[in-house]
């Protein structure tokens, strides 16, 4: 796993959820009492980017029926939304939010918005 640079701390003020990219993956970065978190960036119920969502006392909400997701575990603790979000480590230093990624989630793109088929 490597930490990779994908923002700077300044973008993540307290309360707030920002799209960032590493590579070609999609993270949801936020800050909750002062801790930045790295999530995927997709509701795990219809595919609603959690960056376009609001932080709330139990974690991010989804903006489009409300589910609410642990920051730390991912554990979807509201529905409708039933199954867990991806979260990455995050260190932050000097002014710098690093995500811990891997290679395999860089070449998958990680999460991203389903396919519809018709
Ligand atoms: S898409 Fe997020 S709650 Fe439905």
């Amino acid at each position: 796993m490597e930490f990779v640079r994908v923002a700077r701390s300044g973008q993540v003020p307290e309360g707030y959820v920002r799209r960032f990219f590493a590579g070609e993956l999609e993270i949801a970065v936020a800050r909750l009492r002062g801790t930045a978190y790295a999530t995927s960036n997709y509701c795990t119920h219809l595919d609603c980017l959690l960056s376009s969502g609001k932080l709330v006392d139990e974690g991010i909400g989804c903006s489009c029926h409300g589910s609410v997701f642990d920051l730390e575990t991912g554990d979807a603790v509201c529905p409708p939304a039933t199954e867990p979000i991806r979260t990455y480590p995050v260190r932050e230093e000097d002014g710098d939010i690093f995500v811990g990624i891997t290679e395999e989630d860089v070449a998958s793109g990680g999460p991203r918005r389903r396919k519809v088929v018709r």
